[in-house]
């Protein structure tokens, strides 16, 4: 291997928690409950199941066996002497690393702002507690517009989580990522199981098994469903949750040592990211549907609804800080993970050093942070017909378009161009290889390619 190959995950633990890390995060604990209240629930439910486990985890492993086979850590670079079955070069795939990383970037940009608002609700709730939205969720949402169209207050908390972000990868892999890992990962677990044993004592845990999982074609308010949409929408969150098409899981598996058993690893990932999505679901809708609030309520979900129930639940306020810490910290290990994403692939391509290039990069998230706070207002005139503001702009962009096209590319390089033994070299029986490598060949492509194309018809 390469020389400029010298950093590196010391352990496998460290390699699994990061990447753990780097997909559990506000996909996870934001995106995936208010997302399945707004599409109806369980029909999204099933399709996010389906794709995270039946589609996202041979996905998984195939960014995995990229990232393998590396010989640079540039998502980009790496595709210039990737081994192949004709064993010619297979450049113009280097699209995968290059839209994946500019996503990447694009995402970290909006991710920041809406981590930032957890700060500000972690600090409410160490400070004055949460009483003050006990009036309700009008007023509730009164505070939360407050602070998302107060640059200022806003900013700062963005612009703070940056920072943090840059610290830990200003350090590298070893001594940065992976040993951040190992401290801030264990801390999320805890957390999330006392939430959710309050999930399970709270009065509206029925009422969430039945939003969750008795099927209805419906949305909660009794209009039919749009199947098209929820179908691309469950599709784009369960990869998105994955960290798939993103650059991040194939720019991590090229830290990895070469001996990893890729299969074992990418199960364990994609097991805890949808363990954790699911056991979202039921530290939050309990808390909400025990005060009869809406599941419907979209990106103030989190926010809005849960605030209210913080002022009024036992033990409320502590509640509430725990849960505004593990969206901090799941979201810090997510974002440090786009970070590498794009400093992996500058310093591959560049020869750059590691700490100029951290740096360069933090500041352009910085800049992109600040332009996607809502107090200025900013929209893309073209993206116009997607949403109405700069972050849910760039979230329909890369999870509608992005995603499901970099997947595709992914499992048609692993499955058509990409070396065949060295996919086959991952598994123990031949008669499993050769139906994975089928499953990769012509379901994947297909089944992405139809939600897709249904996603954008739905528009
Ligand atoms: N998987 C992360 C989440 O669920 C988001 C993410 C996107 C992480 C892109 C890395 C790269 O929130």
């Amino acid at each position: 291997m390469s020389s400029q190959k010298n950093d590196s995950f010391k352990t496998q633990l460290g390699l699994i928690l990061a990447a753990a890390g780097s997909a559990i995060g506000l996909g996870n604990l934001w995106g995936f409950p208010y997302k399945a209240g707004e599409n109806g629930g369980s029909v999204f439910i099933a399709i996010y199941l389906f794709f995270a486990l039946a589609v996202g985890l041979p996905l998984m492993i195939s960014e995995f066996i990229i990232g393998k086979h590396s010989s640079n850590n540039s998502s980009v670079r790496m595709f210039y002497k990737m081994p192949t079955n004709d064993e010619t070069r297979p450049k113009k795939f280097a699209i995968i690393g290059i839209l994946g990383t500019i996503a990447s970037l694009l995402i970290a940009t909006f991710y920041a702002v809406i981590a930032g608002w957890s700060i500000d609700y972690f600090l409410t709730g160490i400070t004055q507690g949460y009483s003050q939205f006990a009036e309700g969720t009008e007023m509730s949402a009164a505070y939360f517009n407050a602070l998302i169209t107060d640059f200022g207050r806003s900013g700062i908390y963005a612009v703070t989580f940056i920072l943090l972000a840059i610290v830990i990868t200003f350090f590298g892999i070893n001594d940065g990522i992976e040993k951040a890992s190992k401290i801030l990962m264990p801390a999320l677990f805890i957390i999330l199981i006392i939430l959710l044993i309050n999930g399970f004592m709270s009065g509206g845990f029925n009422e969430t098994l039945d939003f969750l999982f008795t099927p209805r074609l419906t949305y909660l308010d009794g209009t039919d469903l749009n199947v098209g949409k929820t179908a691309i929408a469950a599709m784009s969150q369960a990869f998105f949750s994955l960290s798939l098409g993103l650059s991040a899981m194939i720019t991590y598996a090229s830290y990895m040592k070469k001996d990893t058993k890729v299969i074992g690893v990418s199960f364990k990932i994609v097991l805890f990211d949808t363990i954790v999505a699911f056991l979202a679901g039921f530290a939050v809708f309990p808390i909400l549907f025990s005060l009869g609030g809406d599941p419907a309520s979209g990106p103030g979900l989190v926010f809005i609804s849960l605030t209210v129930s913080f002022a009024t639940i036992p033990f409320g306020r502590i509640l509430g800080i725990f849960t505004f810490l593990l969206l901090f910290i799941a979201a810090l290990t997510s974002i440090v993970s786009m970070i590498e994403t794009i400093v992996s692939a500058i310093i591959g391509g560049t020869k750059l050093p590691r700490k100029p290039t951290v740096i360069i990069v933090g500041v352009v998230i910085i800049l992109g942070s600040i332009l996607n706070q809502p107090a200025l207002g900013i929209a893309i005139p073209f993206l116009q017909g997607l949403a109405d503001n700069l972050i849910d702009q760039l979230d329909k962009l890369t999870m509608n378009f992005v995603i499901p096209i970099v997947t595709l590319l992914i499992a048609i390089f692993v499955g058509f161009r990409m070396k065949k033994e060295l996919v086959f070299a991952e598994f123990r029986s031949y008669k499993v290889a050769t139906l994975f490598y089928a499953y990769l060949r012509y379901v994947i492509p297909l089944l992405v390619f139809i939600v897709f194309i249904s996603g954008i018809l739905a528009l």
